[in-house]
């Protein structure tokens, strides 16, 4: 490697210490062009900071505020002037007192078992890990007491993780180790752990460190931008939603996170004509942590565009550890939401008013938690985490009176929703009615949470997630309480959470959270994990029974049509004419005298990986995941749900979307799951019967479209055989 190019001034407050005297030597041996320069200097403007290409401020020990203070509009004023700033381990507490960010790490000290850095996939192109192996990078002996300051259970304001950390007994992705900030012309990169050099430190770890360094050094030196773009805004989402377009189990179509993690839809909303998706978002990685609100638009429910993020924790406030769940309600013409701030071991109902039309801007209550503290009848549930668990907020205006349904767990007993009421408009005054309903611990679990009521017509449904699935309720409601009829599942996979919103023409459109089914490690390497799914329409049918469909827009991502027609098969597997892992397949599907028949999808040409979709004698549908991906981290287990007896067709909707699989079956039962193909050919689509005769009555097969124009990997890898129906 070339000799550095750039000129270093190390920053110091008093006499270097054995770790700074360490580092300096290190800029030595490297070539580094180095001079020590006093804080104290810098403060006094003594120093021509414009000699200088990067500064950097290297510390074992606690952060100096008021010696950062003072130098801190020299420094502005260098980094104004494109210059760059490096702060490594304590050095990087200072970073509200330097004026970089308001929020500082959460955490700092010393500790054993640091081995290196977790970089972020979304990250790892950027130069600063250039000439670095994967996303593993050993860069510290995890022996002896290191220092360090990160962000854990918070994120910085105004700047973006790189890279978390890698202990000696696994991986943190919550503990950041690398972040970086645009300020002015220049950059900034805190370093909080990871890297030493008072210390042995041999091989691969001594190699990458060094590495790092030199990276560091040269980008904010000016070779590079350490970040592509301000985090946050829509730019960079965009830019992290392009960069997985070639990930082939990326949704297409689906609400998907532009990247890093989301989980629940929150505050669905047709607001002026355009819906509006909320969820919950991680801007730190692809973990559940430091949960903001993330925000996608539609005009059509079809295409959808992503815009800020719209709700971040606030460090002083009672949502400092997480914006969690809560709905969006139009409260005389201005959106309000309500979600649950938690912070420490509280977690307690917040609210924040839209500043504009978009829904962009939020403005959190001052009385903010609205509401104080939990009831003490029944007495609620707690957990390692919470005091009382106590969460997620649905509310609606019924009789003139605003209804607020809160999710919680009854201490020894079951899940249970309980009722607030308010005849005010601010909603910060709210009575405690009690549960609306209560589950039993075996049957419905411990902890609901996301309830929803909605008023279907005829009858009322509420739903709950129980930690397992979504449970629902349909009965009749009066009183403050629901009188059950009929329970069920909403889905039988990994549809959780869900939520929804009424459209003008007073249909209720659901969707739900559909998890990863793959490790944490899987979803590392991703850089991305969770998604939306489909808007679902819920209502009743003629015999009173809860109906689901794929909302009717959808049929616009229709592309072409790869098969119609109505196969019989006896005993055989046949190949549809057409590859995709973007599809719409529907049919009606009678066994006849067939024991199995069913659907192979995202199958490579030899089988080594495919999905079964089987319909059996017993009516269940099951898919068969067993050979779904060569990929151990992915989930293989069967899911099944049970379906009409066989004696009457099984009317089936299926819905591919890379990695996602959503069945509609006799427009009621809805089973949701993630398969993993690792092949870029297991895009095979057949049929099969299996000991006799079956009918795929009126099966057609559709391409389907992006649901995010302009993003890349618009279409599918063309099929080369022909399209058409082969009876
Ligand atoms: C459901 C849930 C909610 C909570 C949110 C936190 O998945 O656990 O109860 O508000 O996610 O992200």
């Amino acid at each position: 490697m070339s000799e550095p190019a750039e000129t270093v001034g190390f920053l110091v407050a008093g006499e270097p210490s054995p770790e700074q005297r360490a580092a300096l030597e290190w800029c030595e041996a490297a070539g580094v062009d180095v001079e020590t320069i006093s804080l104290a200097a810098v403060a006094g403007d003594g120093v021509r900071l414009a000699e200088y290409d990067v500064l950097w401020w290297h510390r074992a020990e606690p952060a100096d505020d008021a010696v950062a203070e003072d130098a801190s509009a020299a420094l502005e004023a260098f980094l104004a002037d494109g210059g760059g700033l490096l702060l490594s381990l304590r050095a990087l507490e200072a970073v509200p007192a330097l004026g970089i960010d308001p929020v500082g790490p959460d955490t700092a000290g010393t500790e054993e078992g640091t081995t290196g850095l977790l970089v972020k996939s979304l990250r790892a192109d950027r130069p600063v890990f250039e000439g670095l192996e994967g996303l593993r990078v050993p860069t510290a002996s995890p022996e002896g007491e290191q220092p360090f300051a990160r962000y854990e259970g918070i994120l910085p304001r105004r700047g973006a993780v790189l890279a978390s950390t890698l202990r000696a007994d696994g991986e943190r992705p919550h503990e950041t180790a690398l972040l970086g900030w645009r300020i002015g012309n220049g950059d900034v990169a805190g370093l909080g752990t990871g890297v030493r050099f008072d210390g042995p430190l041999s091989g691969d770890a001594a190699h990458n460190r060094d590495r790092l360094l030199r990276n560091l050094l040269a980008v904010l030196g000016g070779e590079g931008r350490l970040l592509e773009h301000d985090p946050g805004g829509t730019p960079a989402l965009s830019a992290d939603r392009k960069r997985l377009a070639d990930d082939h189990h990326r949704p297409r179509y689906h609400v998907s996170p532009p990247g890093n993690w989301l989980n629940d839809p929150n505050g669905m909303i047709k607001w002026n004509g355009t819906y509006h998706a909320f969820y919950q978002y991680n801007p730190g990685g692809p973990h559940h942590g430091t949960i903001h609100w993330g925000h996608a638009v539609s005009d059509d429910l079809v295409t959808w565009e992503d815009r800020p993020i719209a709700l971040t924790p606030s460090p002083d406030g009672p949502d400092r550890d997480g914006c969690w769940s809560g709905c969006a309600v139009d409260v005389d013409g201005t959106p309000q939401i309500l979600y649950t701030g938690g912070r420490d071991d509280v977690q307690l109902p917040c609210l924040a008013t839209a500043t504009d039309d978009e829904l962009t801007g939020w403005e959190k209550s001052s009385e903010n938690p609205v509401i104080k503290s939990v009831p003490v009848e029944p007495p609620l549930r707690s957990s390692d985490h919470w005091r009382a668990e106590f969460r997620d907020h649905n509310v609606w205006l019924e009789d003139g009176i605003w209804h607020h349904l809160i999710g919680s767990g009854i201490e020894d007993g079951g899940g249970t929703a309980l009722l607030y009421t308010s005849e005010d408009d601010d909603f910060t005054d709210w009575t405690y009615e009690g549960p609306i309903l209560s589950g039993e611990a075996e049957t419905d679990g411990v902890i609901w949470e996301c309830p929803e009521l909605l008023d279907l017509g005829e009858k009322r449904l509420l739903h709950v997630s129980n930690y397992e699935a979504v449970r629902y309720y349909l009965g009749d409601y009066a009183g403050g309480s629901l009188e059950v009829e009929r329970t069920g599942l909403l889905d039988h996979g990994a549809f959780y959470a869900p939520q929804s919103l009424r459209d003008d023409d007073g249909r209720w459109l659901t969707w739900g959270w559909i998890k990863p089914d793959r490790s944490p490690e899987a979803q590392w390497d991703a850089g991305w994990s969770g998604t939306l799914s489909l808007p679902r329409e819920i209502d009743l049918d003629e015999a009173g029974r809860l109906r689901q469909r794929p909302a009717a827009e959808l049929t616009a991502l229709r592309e072409e049509r790869g098969y119609d027609g109505s196969p019989a098969l006896a005993d055989e597997r046949r190949d549809l004419p057409l590859d995709s892992r973007s599809f719409e397949l529907r049919a009606e599907i009678r066994l006849d005298d067939a024991d199995e028949c069913g659907l192979v999808v995202c199958g490579s040409p030899d089988g080594e990986e495919e999905t079964l979709l089987r319909y059996t004698r017993e009516s269940d549908l099951v898919v068969d995941r067993s050979a779904s991906t060569t990929d151990h981290r992915a989930s293989s287990e069967p899911i099944s749900m049970p379906v009409t007896p066989v004696d009457e067709s099984l009317s089936l909707r299926l819905f591919v979307d890379g990695s996602v699989l959503e069945v509609f079956a006799n427009d009621r039962h809805c089973l949701t799951t993630r398969i993993f193909p690792t092949r870029p050919d297991s895009d095979g689509i057949a049929l099969y019967a299996a000991d006799g005769r079956a009918v795929f009555e009126d099966l057609e097969v559709w391409t389907l479209g992006s649901a995010w124009p302009g993003v890349g990997a618009e279409s599918e890898r063309e099929s080369e055989r022909p399209v058409g129906p082969e009876n």
